[in-house]
């Protein structure tokens, strides 16, 4: 049995920013990878804060950043969490720089801030093109000067409840397949999103929403799962992040008539609209035959073919200072060089919306239970997330829920005997039982492939929960997730070792996701209307007088309970969204 006060899981920048919080308090992280290997290194075009460094956005404050963040969500984050965001965004990102974070900068040396989709004008801080790599190695040296202790590729298997409490974990060391107890006062999730659980994304493999999917199981209810955001520019086929950034610094979209079709959809902002509004544009082009169309023997999962991102009149010094990894990804993946010609891209997974239900301060329902960053749902991206605004939550969100975990223990009665016995003897139970499963997986000769059966599931998302929704073909999708949860329990392992067994890992993987696939397939089913990412064909609009409220999914053995939450206002009356 391993102790420590405090267990976060998850060591990208959510986690980092937690650990720095809790630096000197017993406070262990427990990380799927190395931390520097997260997935945060992939959010590439910059962070939010209203620096007002860039002369054209002087004037910019963090009411103004507030506003656009809770129109770009189409009015359903939560206006109190938007407006702590805003507000700390600044302090947070300072704070970065000081600890050493290579911002790009302005010849007067200040933090240089380029235009991302929903602003209008430039508010987003960057590092070139790599701004979550550089803020992740930042936090990572951070966290490792203050004493960082990881157990670095172990992974979550179960969150401990022990009289309404949160009281440890069982997971797993993957090099050894042991499979061990954590007894902890206060456990964070920051696991990050569920991307993997569609076809085409552009998120890491280890997406796949573990960390939902256990809080899910332990009675943590999920809040809006049903919003996927679907990130514009992806390289078409391998899917690979583009980052807005390119549009940021005046790249543009065309279709296969050499049009800037953006002109139809979002006349003023053009390429700079919100993500939802730009990715349904280029797939209504791709849809309508306007598109260009995948060569033959293109690879499957490429699908569906591409429109143009044009950045050649921005010139080679340009390319090579702002978008240095845009180039290099796509002369290597694509064979493509930005500066000579048009860059392929499609709409792809890029991010969760939803994910556990937290206060403003990372709380869950589950006293002793905390989540920040993607896994975590405050609200503050509500129905559609800008751009820039995710590296923002991670730090924002990662401290706060730090701070929230530290108060919170510290606020227990002291731990006496009685209580740790309570907590041990319930950790010791729920690893006796994870074993048991874990024996039972690796025997099981069911005819059923679990790899063969996640690839069918990211098909279903993609094709059918995807960023058009309509009502058949989501109960479609619902029947056929029932029938692969059914088939769930008939599988067999390739591998059956206990070393790095990734076989064993991605098959209790594939149960979570199963659920998750439920709950957003269900929810988006549940809402009928159209709002930031969610668009149904057959309920276009957004419906205020009924759906201005977040749904929670509670888990239950027949499927997810639905209930709602209000959606938090504070002076910003919902309004049509135009751009
Ligand atoms: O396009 C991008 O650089 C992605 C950034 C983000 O998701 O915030």
């Amino acid at each position: 049995m391993i102790r420590h006060r405090y267990l976060i899981v998850g060591g990208g920048l959510a986690g980092l920013r937690a650990a720095v919080e809790l630096a000197g308090q017993d406070v262990a992280v427990l990380a799927r990878v190395q931390p520097l290997r997260s997935h945060s290194v992939a959010a590439a075009g910059g962070i939010n804060a209203a620096l007002g460094n860039n002369p054209d956005g002087a004037d910019d404050t963090p009411e103004k950043h507030a506003f656009d963040t809770i129109k770009g969500s189409d009015y359903l984050a939560d206006q109190d969490a938007v407006e702590i965001m805003a507000r700390e965004a600044i302090d947070r990102v300072i704070e970065a720089e000081h600890w050493g974070c290579p911002f790009s900068r302005f010849p007067d040396g200040r933090i240089a801030q380029r235009p991302f989709g929903g602003a209008g004008f430039p508010r987003t801080c960057y590092a070139a093109d790599r701004t979550g790599h550089a803020l992740l190695h930042t936090l990572y040296e951070q966290a490792v000067r203050r004493g960082l202790h990881a157990y670095e590729e172990w992974v979550a298997l179960e969150l401990v409840v022990a009289e309404g409490r949160a009281c440890g974990l069982v997971a797993m060391n993957l090099l050894t397949g042991q499979v061990e107890g954590f007894v902890a006062q206060a456990v964070i999730f920051a696991t990050g999103g569920a991307g993997r659980m569609y076809l085409r994304s552009s998120n890491a493999l280890l997406n796949t929403g573990s960390g939902m999917a256990i809080a899910y199981r332990a009675g943590v209810p999920l809040k809006d799962m049903e919003f996927i955001q679907f990130h514009p520019t992806t390289l078409y086929g391998s899917n690979i992040l583009i980052t807005e950034g390119a549009r940021g610094e005046g790249g543009y979209l065309l279709n296969n008539k050499g049009q800037r079709f953006m002109e139809r959809y979002a006349a003023k902002a053009m390429e700079l609209a919100p993500r939802d509004i730009v990715a349904r544009a280029i797939q209504t082009e791709i849809d309508e035959g306007r598109g260009f169309q995948p060569p033959p023997g293109a690879q499957v999962g490429s699908g569906g073919g591409y429109v143009h991102l044009d950045l050649r009149h921005l010139g080679e010094a340009k390319i090579n200072e702002r978008l240095p990894k845009v180039r290099e990804i796509s002369v290597h993946i694509a064979g493509v060089d930005p500066v000579y010609e048009p860059i392929p891209i499609q709409p792809a997974q890029h991010y969760t919306m939803g994910g556990i239900d937290t206060d403003n301060d990372g709380a869950t329902q589950l006293p002793g239970f905390f989540a920040a960053g993607e896994a975590a749902c405050v609200s503050v991206h509500g129905a559609n997330r800008l751009g820039g605004n995710s590296l923002l939550d991670t730090i924002v969100f990662g401290r706060r829920a730090g701070a929230a975990a530290r108060r919170y223990v510290e606020g227990l009665e002291p731990a006496g005997p009685a209580g740790q016995e309570g907590a041990v003897a319930q950790v010791e139970a729920a690893v006796r039982s994870m074993q048991e499963k874990i024996a039972k997986l690796l025997r099981a000769d069911g005819p059923e492939d679990p790899a063969a059966l996640r690839d069918r599931l990211r098909s279903l998302m993609s094709e059918q929960v995807g960023i058009f929704r309509e009502r058949e073909p989501l109960e479609q999708a619902v029947a056929a997730i029932a029938d692969f949860k059914e088939r769930y329990r008939h599988i067999h392992l390739r591998h059956r070792g206990t070393r790095y067994n990734l076989d064993l890992y991605q098959a209790v993987e594939l149960e979570g996701m199963l659920d998750l696939a439920e709950v957003i397939a269900r929810g988006a089913l549940l809402r009928e209307e159209s709002r930031g990412s969610q668009y149904r064909r057959d309920f276009p609009q957004r419906d205020d007088a009924n759906w201005l409220k977040h749904t929670l999914a509670y888990h239950t053995a027949e499927g997810p309970r639905f209930a709602f939450k209000p959606v938090t206002i504070t002076r910003y009356e919902p309004q049509e969204r135009r751009y």
